[in-house]
């Protein structure tokens, strides 16, 4: 999937313009995101967090494929929630039906830091998935 609810029609929001750090927590585990080199999976926007952490064999829960239709892919964006352009109503509305919600959570697939810092995130512990998927 590409990231996207193929029945909602809206712009995909800008990818990265620099290069920038993001460690997934508990883990604890970085990668460097190289925006020359998006997409480095094919599920959620391009270059969102979802789509780095599965490019990079991190497992994080997505129901939905990454288009938005659901709140599995849920993380919290311990730094760097600067970088990431403001949710839409879209995410927050599914957001809505996550558990453990704080004010920096954000759904993996269509968070896309745009590089101006370094990102951390943790991936709450219900949506560790110990099965790896091939993509
Ligand atoms: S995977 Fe369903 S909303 Fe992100």
């Amino acid at each position: 999937m590409g990231g996207t609810n193929p029945y909602v029609k809206r712009p995909a929001p800008p990818t990265p313009t620099a290069k920038y750090k993001l460690t997934f927590l508990p883990a604890n585990v970085t990668v460097e995101v190289d925006p020359a080199k998006l997409p480095y999976s094919r599920d959620g926007q391009k270059g969102s967090i979802l789509e780095i952490a599965l490019g990079h064999k991190i497992e994080i829960d997505h129901a939905c494929g990454g288009v938005c239709a659901c709140s599995t892919c849920h993380v919290i964006v311990r730094q760097g929630l600067a970088s990431c352009p403001e949710a839409t109503e879209d995410e927050d509305d599914q957001l809505d039906n996550a558990p453990g919600l704080t004010p920096q959570s954000r759904l993996a697939c269509q968070t896309v830091p745009n590089g101006s810092c370094d990102v951390v995130v943790e991936v709450p512990g219900w949506n560790r998935n110990l099965v790896s998927e091939e993509h």
